[in-house]
Order: structure tokens, then sequence, then C-alpha cells
């Protein structure tokens, strides 16, 4: 007997500002599809046939592959000995900020839990899901694959056990996202991750929780204009920021054409703008053009919306 499922997940955008590893939204940008094979031989094999993209390599070896590491250990957990193949239709680039190697873990965690059948709650799915993170972050976090896998807005909680609080996104808000042409490191997040601050001031984590207390009370009570005033931080901004060429005049550019607020999407490089409805979409994304411009960088910019999370086609 031969068993495939296949399952797609969605790009996602983490941290919104004050809520680093805390906050992540799906975006309808891009998608990862995943189709796993159960084969008919019994040798806790796993396999990474066929990696379809366009972009940087993506590694075919199990440990260095986000959807491999799910994989693996859900088989070990699971008591799975079958040998497994795995095919990933790369939809989301990599390296751009944008929950590409979240999206690979996410659709591997829901097309796995499908196949073998698995009744777990969706919280150890995703806590499966952070599994391949560790290939491109060097750790596990949480917060591009729990949106990635369950869609809309989630607020990612570690203590004192995993859980996740998902939240419907209001229907007006619009993201644009805007992608310096630049080239970036490897394991970029890894990097990225490396240069944050060990120690934060009190007067900062105070802002902070105010402001991710702001953003939390826009999405719940639907407030795009709230959502936006709380999208300010303190912590992780000014580090990073020195990583993305002109992030200052960009950001300057957006607010000026009309954006209600602009960030660093996850590990950078690519920003998100939100605006209340895509009135003001083409403008804002000339403006953001032009602030990369200034630094004589090419970008793309894309207008999109929050998505669904992980389903099986
Ligand atoms: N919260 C993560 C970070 C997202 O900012 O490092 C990147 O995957």
């Amino acid at each position: 007997m031969t068993d495939t499922c296949t399952a797609t997940a969605p790009s996602s955008t983490a941290n919104l500002g004050p809520g680093f590893d805390i906050f992540g939204l799906a975006l309808n940008l891009f998608e990862d599809t995943v189709k796993l094979t159960r084969k008919q031989t019994k040798g806790n094999k796993i396999i990474i046939n066929r990696i379809v993209q366009s972009g940087p390599e993506i590694p075919l070896e199990t440990q260095q592959n986000s959807s491999g590491l799910v994989v693996k250990k859900m088989a070990q957990d699971f008591k799975i000995s079958d040998d497994i193949e795995i095919e990933i239709f790369k939809g989301i680039p990599s390296g751009y900020g944008l929950g590409s190697s979240a999206a690979s873990s996410a659709a591997a965690a829901y097309a796995f839990s499908k196949l073998f059948k698995l009744k777990m709650d969706n919280n150890l799915l995703v806590d499966y899901a952070a599994e391949g993170e560790i290939a491109s972050a060097g750790t596990k976090h949480y917060d591009n694959v729990a949106s990635s896998l369950l869609g809309g807005f989630v607020i990612v909680r570690t203590l004192p056990k995993i859980e996740f609080i998902k939240m419907l996104p209001p229907e007006d808000l619009n993201i644009i996202v805007g992608v310096p042409q630049i080239r970036v490191p490897k394991k970029k997040t890894e990097a990225a991750r490396n240069i944050l601050p060990k120690n934060v001031s009190l007067d900062n984590v105070i802002q902070n929780i105010s402001n991710a207390s702001t953003v939390v009370a826009g999405f719940a009570l639907k407030d795009v204009q709230m959502i936006s005033k709380g999208i300010n931080d303190m912590i992780i901004e000014p580090v990073r920021k020195e990583l993305i060429p002109s992030y200052e005049i960009v950001k300057k550019y957006a607010l000026d054409a009309g954006a209600l607020a602009l960030t660093i999407s996850g590990a950078g490089p690519s920003i998100i703008a939100i605006l209340k409805t895509d009135v003001n979409s083409k403008k804002i994304i000339s403006a953001i053009q032009d602030g990369f411009n200034e630094s004589h960088i090419e970008s793309k910019v894309y207008l999109c919306k929050p998505s669904n999370g992980a389903k099986i086609i």
C-alpha cells in the first residue's frame, strides 16, 4: 500500500513590531506545498526526493531541511517505521522574512498528522512544526509556524505550557510587503537573532508591553488603526534596522504616503506596511520602492491580506 498526503501552508509575517517571537500573521501572498508518501518499506528512512523552487538552494539532507526535521521527529515520537518520501514545492522565496521555512514545516506537520491519522490538538501540532525552525534559525520559535498552520493572527504562549491563541483579523486589514533585493547570509534568521541584545531596559520593556497590548486590542476590536498604533518596537527594530538599507527612509516615505505603520517582517529584510483599505496602496508601493532606491536597491513590493492556515489539497 502506498499512501500520500499533500498539504499547503501560507507565508506569514512575525513579530508585528513589539511581539518578538509572540505574534504571527498568516499572509495570502505565497504558499508552500509538501507531499508525503508512505512507502511500502519499513526502514525508518526519511527521503527528501524533490524540491521544486526558485531562489537559494534548500538542503536535501533531513537534518538540514525544515520539512525533514519535522517528519523525522514525528515519525520517531509516534513510532512510525515506514520509509517516508518528502516532496517540497517552494512557493515562498526563502530569505525574505516571510516564513518560508515555517510554511514548509507547517505543511509537513499537517500532512504527516493526516497521513498517519494522528489525533493531536493544534498546540501539539504547532510544537512539532516548530522543530523545522531549528534548520534555519538554530532554535525553535513559534510565531511563523503557528500563524502558517492555524491562519489569521496568532499569539504564542510558551509558559507554563505551549499554547496558541488565534484571532481572526479585521476584514479591512491590508498589508504591503516590501522585499529589498539584497544578499542575505545563508542562515539569515540565525544571524539576525545573534545580534539581538541579551539585556534590555525596563523602560523599553514597559513601552513594548503597552504597544503589544494595543496590537492585541486592535485585533480583538477589529480596529486596524489601533493595531497600527501598537506597531512600534523599542527593542528589536533599532538593532535589526541596520541590516536593511534605507530602512528609516522607507518608513518615512511609506508613512507620508498614508501607511498607518511600518515595521520589519520577522527577521527581515522584508518590511510590512499596514493599511486600513487598499485605497492608498499604489502610492505606498511607489513610496517604498523610492525609499529603497535611495540606496540604489531594487525592491519587490506586494499588496496582500491575512490568510487562512494550512490545508490538505
Ligand atoms: N520571531 C522570529 C525572529 C521570526 O524575529 O527572529 C523569524 O523567523
